[in-house]
């Protein structure tokens, strides 16, 4: 059985679907930068051990990035997943874990990395934005993506109500995400993308709708 530990900063919407996903593997902890992590209560009441470590408590970035490594490394988990994390890790910590540590983005990068993503994506005036899981590298919300799922914009959408719809699909891309990275279905090329033995795709997802 696989090992993963989850690293949070918030909510814990997306932490909440894996842990409810049922993906069999063991959720050695579940870590957090912010003490107050309202995710840090949900992982509690399912039994999960979770440890605070609150960034602000360290001299230097690289204090930190240490200290949560040592805390990471304790589980020796095979996957370190970001969920909702929201400090930027340096490039020892990132190395550290590379091809092994995952993400999720709320937009279809390479597409709006970074915060706000949804009013920016409302700005821009895009059809269709959505979520994306990815390996982590150096360059924040640029690595290798695994998997993605596409939203349509909709007529008078605003920033809520868009997030809220991209949220569901994050709560089903992710845990799907750690269930291929669990059984091995997905593979890191060395031209730096995933490869996919077993992929299944819609046609198309095309908003709005042509006319029938
Ligand atoms: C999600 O939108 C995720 O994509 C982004 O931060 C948010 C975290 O939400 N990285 P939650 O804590 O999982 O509810």
């Amino acid at each position: 059985m696989k090992t993963i530990v989850i690293l949070i900063s918030g909510r814990g919407s997306n932490m909440q679907a894996i842990l409810r996903a049922g993906l069999g593997v063991r959720i050695a902890a579940v870590l957090s930068n912010e003490p107050h992590a309202a995710g840090l209560e949900i992982a509690r009441a399912a039994g999960i051990p979770t440890v605070a470590l609150d960034h602000r408590g360290f001299s230097s970035r690289d204090a930190f990035d240490r200290a949560l490594a040592a805390e990471i490394d304790a589980r020796a988990p095979d996957l370190v997943v970001l969920a909702g994390f929201m400090r930027i890790l340096g490039k020892d910590f990132v190395q550290r874990y590379f091809g092994r540590m995952v993400n999720i983005h709320p937009s279809l990068l390479p597409a709006f990395p970074g915060l706000d993503t949804h009013r920016r994506a409302l700005q821009a005036g895009v059809r269709l934005h959505g979520c994306t899981v990815h390996f982590v590298t150096a360059e924040v919300d640029h690595g290798p993506i695994i998997v993605q799922a596409a939203v349509p914009v909709l007529p008078g959408d605003d920033a809520t109500g868009l997030a809220a719809r991209v949220l569901e699909q994050e709560h089903r891309i992710y845990p799907q995400a750690l269930a291929w990275l669990a059984r091995g279905d997905v593979r890191l090329d060395a031209d730096g993308r995933v490869g996919f033995p077993h992929a299944r795709a819609a046609g198309a997802l095309i908003a709005p709708l042509p006319d029938a």
